[in-house]
């Protein structure tokens, strides 16, 4: 680490410690010289603007602050972005980076399970159980079964009990390494839902569940269209979102998006898959209060039209 590095390192370690005394302006001296001696250090920027942020008359800057982050880095591992729009300074996006969403869940992968279950009595898993035990009469047995975005693997054991066959898809390898411990898997790979192929050796799943995923979704409509893509006929898709209270998509202040059912259902209606249920319940708490989702279920057609759509083969890559 070159001299000026090491001082900036020393201003940022001061500027984080001044703003956990609730000092911001102090923290916010520290840490324009801490971007000063090391121009390109995008955690430093990243620091700089969340405390300008803390400043109302410093707004504009907290926003130029968060643009010399997204140059310094476009992957936008620290999120700048949803800052922006959060500041009402750019857009919601379509989606959450792919690289901000794997490096937060790689650094929460081990807590990740507890901080769930105990601190945000998370729902998901038996929302997921309960509505698999629904389908389970009309379910293909045994079914080749896909948990999409499956994390740690929280809902691989109500997913497990209807499976011949259960893969696992997600972003971070970090919850993959966590998912594979739980043995409940045939096989996990890293990917991104959006971009890679969600079939092995082209083999349709019965069954495709997302539980808590797709809050990181702004846009679901690739998201069902892949769904009808990789789903057998007769087969179903379970999900989870939080739920919106209008037509808009809503990026709360979590970092995650909010859906409604009447921009849901033509997503769906779209994707040719026939909507069963789409009911509302608890989620999760977050600082104390509910969390509403919507959990869905939907089907693709036993005689489905061929619509062309792509089912690309997979380039598999284990964890
Ligand atoms: C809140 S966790 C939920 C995990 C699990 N499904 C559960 O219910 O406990 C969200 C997971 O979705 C993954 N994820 C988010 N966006 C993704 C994407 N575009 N492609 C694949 N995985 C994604 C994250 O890496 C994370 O592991």
């Amino acid at each position: 680490m070159s001299d000026d590095r090491l001082r900036a390192q020393r201003r940022l370690d001061l500027g984080l410690a001044l703003a956990g005394e609730g000092d911001y302006a102090a923290a916010v001296e520290a840490l324009q010289a801490a971007c000063e001696l090391a121009p390109d250090w995008v955690e430093a920027h990243f620091a700089l603007a969340e405390n300008l942020e803390k400043l109302p008359e410093c707004r504009l800057q907290a926003e130029t602050a968060y643009t010399t982050c997204l140059s310094l880095d476009p992957t936008d591992r620290m999120g700048a972005r949803i800052r922006l729009t959060l500041l009402g300074a750019a857009p919601t996006p379509d989606r959450l980076p792919a690289a901000y969403v794997e490096a937060l869940f790689d650094q929460e992968a081990r807590r990740f399970d507890a901080k769930m279950r105990e601190k945000l009595n998370y729902q998901g898993p038996e929302a997921i159980a309960e509505a698999v035990s629904i389908i389970l009469p009309q379910l293909t047995h045994p079914a080749r079964v896909l948990d999409l975005g499956c994390g740690t693997g929280l809902i691989a054991p109500s997913l497990r009990l209807a499976a011949g066959r259960l893969d696992g898809l997600d972003l971070s390898s970090g919850m993959l390494v966590q998912a594979v411990a739980t043995g409940l898997y045939d096989s996990v790979r890293q990917g991104d839902l959006l971009k890679d192929a969600w079939l092995i050796d082209e083999h349709p799943y019965d069954l495709i569940a997302a539980g808590d995923v797709l809050n990181y979704i702004g846009d679901l409509a690739p998201v069902f269209q892949s769904a009808s893509a990789a789903l057998s006929p007769g087969g179903f898709f379970v999900f989870t979102v939080e739920a919106g209270e209008d037509t808009q998509i809503e990026l709360g202040e979590g970092h995650r998006y909010r859906h409604g059912d009447t921009r849901l259902r033509p997503w769906i209606a779209a994707a040719l898959l026939d909507l069963i249920s789409l009911e509302r319940r608890v989620l999760r708490q977050e600082k104390r209060q509910p969390v509403y989702g919507l959990i869905g279920i939907a089907r693709k057609p036993v005689l489905s039209i061929d619509m062309g759509l792509p089912v690309p083969h997979f380039d598999q890559k284990t964890v």
